[in-house]
């Protein structure tokens, strides 16, 4: 079976030629990203396997249609770059809900450690034998108010490395948690009382610019926000004032919403055309990493294994307990 894989990279090749050895899969890697454009790369291809920034509008969809693709298969968890509503009844997508929630919830433990101790600075500091600590002043995460939004897989692990901490923990979520335990509050006492706040929810049409002018008015001065779900939950703008106002203490993001032409590519030589980012990626108490959060060595396994796995239960049965909707 022939899949074209897009938006490819060194450790995606690795992972899924080791997940697929075998297994009578022949998969064609493509660097380029899927769209319009590009989708005629599928031709000949029974499937087609894309990633978070892949973009799989009706457009796109409709050509893979034509030239007979039979499955989408995601591999990543968060889907909302598939125009579902025009894949149902069509062409089934199937994804991978869940591939080491820790290595997110870990990734954005990091960030925001080396955002409150300041080890990006101390880091370039000691690098130049400069030992001094002026302006190196942290706070202690014990003891301070922590505002999960979302507390599915990956906001749950977050919730457990916070409370080893000793902090006070406040959750959201649309749906919560029956008898978990967790201190589900409204979102206004999240904005309101939290001293760090991290997101762990779907972009939805709900949640899209989550964190927008009206809200970084209700937050409490010197939050530390942290972003390593999907860069559109926050208007970067709306970010980017409130961090001028010194509203914001820190950021920590991992996704931006105009990520899309930019992550995971090296674009050192070139000006940067996005001036939110790029003052933004300016300020001293922003740390941005491009996306970064899943990769670890469990994640990029399991991503690989379990992709592996959708596309030869969907085409072996006709369905995968992974699809998110139904061709
Ligand atoms: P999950 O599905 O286990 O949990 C999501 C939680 O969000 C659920 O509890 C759900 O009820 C809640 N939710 C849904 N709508 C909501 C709303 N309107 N307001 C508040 N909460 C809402 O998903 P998981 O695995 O924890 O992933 C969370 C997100 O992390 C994904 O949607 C994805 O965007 C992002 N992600 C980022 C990665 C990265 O490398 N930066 C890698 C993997 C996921």
């Amino acid at each position: 079976m022939k899949i074209a894989f897009f938006d490819s990279k060194p450790y995606d090749i690795s992972s899924f030629e080791k997940a697929s050895k075998g297994k009578n899969l022949n998969i064609k890697f493509y660097e380029s990203k899927l769209n319009s454009d590009t989708a005629e790369l599928a031709k000949g291809s029974e499937c087609v396997c894309a990633f978070v920034n892949d973009t799989l509008d009706k457009e796109t969809v409709e050509k893979l249609l034509n030239l007979g693709v039979k499955l989408i298969a995601m591999r990543c968890a968060g889907y909302n770059n598939v125009d579902l509503d025009f894949c149902k009844g069509k062409i089934p997508v199937v994804r991978v809900p869940a591939y080491s929630p820790y290595s997110v919830a870990e990734h954005a433990i990091a960030m925001l450690m080396t955002s409150i101790r300041r080890i990006h600075k101390a880091y370039i500091r000691t690098k130049d034998f400069n030992f001094s600590l002026n302006g190196l002043t942290g706070f202690d995460l014990h003891g301070k108010t922590v505002g999960v939004i979302g507390t599915g897989k990956i906001g749950r692990c977050f919730i457990n490395i916070c409370g080893g901490f000793g902090m006070n923990i406040l959750c959201y979520d649309k749906f919560p948690a029956k008898d978990s335990g967790l201190n589900y509050v409204s979102l206004d006492e999240i904005w309101e009382k939290s001293d760090v706040i991290s997101f762990h929810c779907p972009l939805t049409d709900e949640t899209y610019h989550i964190l927008n002018d009206e809200v970084v008015g209700k937050l409490k001065k010197g939050v530390v926000i942290i972003n390593t779900s999907r860069g559109a939950l926050i208007d970067a703008e709306a970010l980017l004032d409130g961090i001028k106002t010194r509203k914001i203490g820190a950021a920590c993001l991992d996704v931006y919403e105009e990520e899309s032409e930019l992550f995971f590519r090296d674009v050192s030589g070139h000006i940067l055309e996005d001036d939110v980012l790029a003052r933004l990626i300016s300020m001293p108490n922003v740390i941005l990493t491009s996306h970064q959060a899943f990769l670890t060595e469990e994640a990029l396994e399991g991503i690989a294994t379990t992709t592996v796995d959708n596309i030869l239960t969907y085409f072996e049965t006709g369905k995968c307990e992974n699809e998110v909707c139904v061709g």
